[in-house]
């Protein structure tokens, strides 16, 4: 079985974090969000993953070469960005002619993709995608289905808070039935692929999955994810909480919660409090600071008796001694000003 996994978005949403590292490899916890996902097909029994992304492989080549055995890896890359769905066509020619997954690679989810597969199977389907029933669509936009489980429509983002299945961000595709769309164009997945295949009468369905999801876009899912985490509400995975990385120093007198996630060679300092945050490799945080629902890019600084809270610091920016930060994002290498 094989993967198709798009990690080509901009990742505008999680700047300024995604300014020097691209948003799949972000790390999540204690590894990056795409080895999460990678973890996640291998698990599900695929072998071969084909990623599709319009930046250079260097970005994603380290990663690539530190992940050594399953699944093996193909990379495609796009001249410019195709969208989600004009990336998964620029794979078909590596694809084959097997039923594939294609993913987001920027979700954390512990869908159960062997009994999506056979779901698929069962219903002769042609395209299958997977939904997670959200209590309020409204960032989202449904996709209605019917009591077997065919969808009959994507509808748009709706203006009242209402519940329903959205599309969550992976799909069993039949390579056939992607054949009509031109190779090398930019194309919706959602918003034009879906919609004709289920004009020309393909069977597509949606497979109901119960469990966990969020989509990383946006530094407070991407805080929530890992609160999630390490409160087990994932399964497969646990972690001890707070998660400190073994190279990491934490003075015994911070007081850190359960919700944070402290990155190699990271300190904390003496007396800091540091809640529901996630602290990147070799960040710094000063004596009596206090961090609160932020992120802590690679080697960010925040200065002793500081106050950082609901914020976003790009790697290598600076929060002065006794500085406070409230709801900002700073940019890489940024000094914010005292006061
Ligand atoms: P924002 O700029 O914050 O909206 O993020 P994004 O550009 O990543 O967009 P979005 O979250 O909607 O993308 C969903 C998934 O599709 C992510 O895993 C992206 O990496 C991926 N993706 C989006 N556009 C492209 C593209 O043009 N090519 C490829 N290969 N992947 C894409």
């Amino acid at each position: 079985m094989k993967a198709v996994v798009l990690v080509g978005g901009f990742g505008t949403r999680l700047r300024p974090l995604t300014e020097t590292v691209k948003k799949e490899l972000l790390p999540l916890v204690d590894r990056p969000i795409l080895d999460h996902t990678l973890d996640r097909l291998v698990q599900h029994g695929v072998r071969e993953v084909i990623m599709s992304s319009p930046y250079l492989e260097e970005a994603f080549g380290p990663f690539i070469a530190a992940r050594a055995g399953e699944p093996a890896i193909t990379w495609v890359t796009e001249e410019r960005p195709l969208g989600t769905g004009g990336a998964v066509v620029r794979t078909l020619d590596v694809v084959g002619s097997d039923p594939f997954f294609a993913l987001n690679g920027d979700i954390c989810t512990d869908l159960d993709l062997t009994a999506m597969r056979a779901f698929h199977d069962e219903r002769g389907a042609s395209v299958t995608i997977a939904l997670h029933h959200v209590e309020d669509a409204r960032a989202f936009g449904l996709v209605q289905t019917e009591e077997d489980g065919r969808v009959v429509a994507f509808r748009e983002k709706p203006t009242d808070a209402v519940a329903g299945d959205i599309n969550a961000g992976t799909y069993l595709l039949d390579p056939a039935v992607l054949g009509a769309f031109p190779a090398g164009e930019e194309i919706s997945i959602e918003r034009t692929i879906f919609p004709e295949v289920i004009a020309a009468g393909h069977p597509v369905y949606g497979f109901g999955a119960d469990g966990y999801w969020i989509d990383l876009g946006t530094p407070e899912k991407y805080l929530q994810a890992h609160a999630d985490l390490l409160a087990g509400r994932v399964r497969g995975i646990s972690y001890d909480a707070p998660w400190i990385h073994p190279s990491a120093e934490v003075d015994p007198s911070a007081r850190l919660d359960a919700a944070v996630a402290v990155g190699a060679e990271a300190r904390v300092g003496r007396g800091a409090r540091v809640e529901r945050s996630v602290l990147h490799a070799g960040a710094f945080i000063g004596a009596q600071a206090v961090v609160l629902g932020s992120v802590v890019g690679a080697e960010a600084r925040v200065g002793a008796g500081a106050r950082v809270s609901d914020s976003v610091l790009g790697a290598g920016a600076r929060v002065p001694d006794h500085g406070v930060l409230e709801g900002a994002r700073v940019s890489v290498d940024a000094d914010v000003a005292p006061g």
